[in-house]
């Protein structure tokens, strides 16, 4: 296996040359997806205007983020892709963002009362996913939250576009059996964990939802 670095690199590059089309795909979507907005709220009612939020991987939209910041809870969005970035803080003026590696953040140890991953994992090797996860719990407080989404199933491997767009990208599925041994793993009780079939508009894999307490 390639070094992650190398695997992150791909990454950001696909992310920068597909930020707009990403943008422009899925940056009203949550309006469509119900489920989903009823896992946000219940994950938002867990703190309060006082709390700080994590978006790992927020994309070029930080609509994840957004989501629960209007709702009063401040949240600060990270991505790999300085272009996902730069989109981010353009349509979020009020947010804060970072550019950076999810595996090895800019924050100090407990700096937030949550952690939100929706589809961020999903480009890393399975045998680096529990330094995200170990890097999860480090900036998390304790009695924090964590919630992942993943797409299910069984397949790694890199592909050669993102979004029709000519490039390489690392692709990860994951099994329920895989989400519950990193978040145990990690040391996150989890207090919730479901599976969703896709919506007719997405892409034809089942969704993955967990909701883990740091203790
Ligand atoms: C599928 S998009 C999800 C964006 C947003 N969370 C959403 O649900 O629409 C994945 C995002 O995670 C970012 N990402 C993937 N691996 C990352 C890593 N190791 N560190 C930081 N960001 C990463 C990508 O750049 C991309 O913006």
């Amino acid at each position: 296996m390639e070094p992650l670095e190398k695997i992150n690199s791909f990454t950001q590059q696909a992310y920068n040359l597909a930020a707009q089309k990403y943008h422009d795909l899925f940056h009203n979507e949550i309006n469509k997806k119900e489920y989903d907005r009823k896992l946000l709220d219940s994950f938002a009612i867990r703190f309060n205007k006082d709390s700080l939020v994590c978006e790992a991987g927020c994309g070029p939209s930080g609509h994840i983020g957004r989501y629960l910041s209007d709702k009063g809870i401040k949240v600060v969005g990270v991505d790999i892709s300085e272009k996902c970035v730069e989109f981010a803080r353009i349509y979020n003026p009020d947010m804060k963002f970072e550019c950076s590696d999810i595996s090895s953040m800019p924050f100090d140890d407990n700096s937030f009362n949550g952690l939100i991953s929706f589809y961020s994992i999903i480009n890393t090797p399975k045998i680096y996913v529990n330094r995200i996860f170990t890097e999860f719990r480090r900036v998390i407080k304790p009695d924090g939250y964590l919630l992942v989404a993943v797409k299910a199933g069984t397949n790694e491997g890199y592909i050669d576009n993102l979004l029709e767009i000519k490039t390489k990208i690392y692709s990860t599925l994951f099994t329920p059996e895989e989400i519950v041994a990193y978040f145990s793993g990690a040391g996150f009780l989890l207090e919730f964990f479901d599976k969703r079939k896709p919506y007719d508009f997405e892409i034809s894999n089942e969704r993955i939802f967990a909701i883990g307490k740091k203790v």
